[in-house]
Formats: C-alpha cells, structure tokens, sequence
C-alpha cells in the first residue's frame, strides 16, 4: 500500500478489479505522493513498472516496496526537463503501454511576484516535461497501435487559483496538450486524458501546509475547498489513473477529469 501518507481513507482493496496484466507502465516522478502511489497500484493490478524519478533514491524505494509486495518493477533516473535524457530512456525503454506524465511542481505567487526564471522552471518541469516525456513514448504506442497516456493536471488547470499564477498557467497547459494531443491521436488506438486533483495529501502539499504560520488552520481551509470537506488521499487519484489507463476506459478520450471532491462542481458553503 501506499506509505507515508493517513490511510484512514482506503477503498482500494488489494487485488484491484480492473486489470493491467502483461502491460508495462512508465510513471514519472514516481518516488513520492501521487505517482509513488500509482506506480504501487499499476503493480498491483498486474502492469510491470518503470519507476522514472529525478531523485534516484525515492525511486528505487519505490521499487523496493513494488518488489516486496511481490509486484515487478525497475527504476530509471529521469529529469522530465531534460529532451535527451528521456529520448536516451526512450531508446533503453521502448515498449511502454502505459505512460503517467506525474512528475510537477508547485510554486506560489502571484504574475507580479512570480519571477521569470521561477515561471520558466515550472513550465519546464510541468509543461515541457510532459511535452518532452509524450514525444519520447507517444510514437512506440502510435505505431503500435495501443495504448494510454494518464497527465497530472490539477483543479488548477480547470480554474484558475489565488496566489498559484505560474502552477495555474502550467497545468491549464496540461489540459490543453491531452485535449489536443488526443484529438490528433484519437483513431490511432491511443487514448489520452488527464486527471484534475483537488488537494491531495501528499509530501507536496504537507510541506506547503507546514510553511503557514498556523499549520492546523491551513490545513482546515485547504480541506475545505473540496465540496466533501476533506482532501484526497493519493490512492484515490491512483484509483482515476487505473480507471483510465485500462481497457475499462476504452471510449474515453480527451478527458480532463476532476477527481476532487467536488470543487470544481460549483458553488458550495464552505466550512
Ligand atoms: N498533491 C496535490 O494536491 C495535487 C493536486 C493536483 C495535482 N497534483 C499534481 O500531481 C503530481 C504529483 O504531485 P504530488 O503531490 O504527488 O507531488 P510530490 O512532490 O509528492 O511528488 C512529485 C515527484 O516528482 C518528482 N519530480 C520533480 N521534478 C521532476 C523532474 N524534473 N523529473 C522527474 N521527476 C521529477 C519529485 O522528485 C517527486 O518525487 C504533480 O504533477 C502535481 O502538480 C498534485
């Protein structure tokens, strides 16, 4: 199971129903969180997994824990900003099935506070990074003729959001390159979408909450943004990333699913 994170919350059961048997997924930043918990679950259901991380060691931690719990995995040290290093994985890496453009950051700040060089570096990990692991994968799969694509976007991608100008604008894009990329691909047999978190609790969004001077009330209003008063938890996210990278979702594409509790449904009192 996913560790390091409250699973007071946990509807998975652990043999998942829907099935990724004889697949191979690639997950980018898969040593942490979101991804860290998707690689586990794509395991559980059967794919085998290449752990693609910037930090080596948070991946083959991973891998550590995907291999223990008797699933089967490898790790690859992946700088998603990096055009050659992910084609030099590409060509180590060919057939993958099963692509989850994860790897992000955040940042905070208004268009008036957000430098340059900060706006460039989150474009390179959040936009450039999808771009350049995409263009890396899409082609095996587009002349295979299979195959699915999973994006990290965010509620912030859907809306815009205070005080997150650069994350926003970087994740708008990351709808923008699934809805697009999925047209141009969509009778090539692959399918591509994205997922819009609410707020998950991962070690990207704990950290952030540490940083207020009042953690607890941070972490309160942050819960409350979401319609159902609670944050996600990352197994849930993993759960949406299944569901769309399987044959379960084999009408599916051009998607931009929100997977958060409601905030995206409309207006709602908050508290
Ligand atoms: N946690 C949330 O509330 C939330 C909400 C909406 C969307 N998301 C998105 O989900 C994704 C995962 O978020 P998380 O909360 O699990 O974050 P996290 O910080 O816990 O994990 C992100 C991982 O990506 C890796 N990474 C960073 N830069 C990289 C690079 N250049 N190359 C390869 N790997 C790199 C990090 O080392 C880390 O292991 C991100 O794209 C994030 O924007 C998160």
């Amino acid at each position: 199971m996913c560790v390091g994170i409250s699973l007071a919350f946990n509807p998975l059961k652990k043999t998942p129903m829907i099935r990724l048997d004889g697949k191979t997924a690639l997950v980018t930043g898969a040593g942490s969180g979101i991804g860290q918990c998707i690689a586990e679950t794509f395991a559980r259901a059967g794919a085998r997994v290449i752990v693609a991380e910037l930090r080596v060691e948070a991946g083959e931690a991973t891998v550590q824990r995907i291999r223990e719990a008797g699933g089967r995995a490898e790790s690859v040290a992946l700088d998603v900003t990096s055009e050659s290093e992910v084609s030099a994985a590409a060509v180590r890496h060919p057939v993958v099935d099963v692509l989850v453009c994860n790897a992000g950051i955040g940042h905070v700040g208004t268009l008036l506070t957000t430098s340059g060089a900060d706006f460039d570096r989150v474009m390179a990990v959040n936009v450039r990074g999808v771009f350049n692991t995409m263009k890396a994968w899409l082609p095996g799969m587009v002349s295979r003729g299979s195959g699915s694509v999973v994006n990290l976007a965010s509620t912030a991608g859907l809306e815009g959001l205070v005080d997150r100008f650069a994350y926003s604008v970087s994740k708008h894009a990351v709808v923008g390159i699934t809805r697009s990329a999925a047209l141009d691909h969509a009778r090539s047999g692959v399918r591509i979408n994205c997922l819009c978190p609410g707020r998950v609790e991962t070690p990207f969004v704990l950290a952030r909450i540490a940083e207020y001077p009042d953690p607890a009330v941070a972490a309160r209003e942050m819960a409350s943004t979401q319609a159902m008063g609670r944050m996600g938890q990352p197994q849930e996210i993993a759960n949406a990333a299944l569901f769309l990278a399987s044959d379960a979702a084999t009408f599916i594409t051009g998607v931009a699913l929100p997977v958060d509790g409601g905030w995206t449904a409309g207006m709602f009192p908050k508290g």
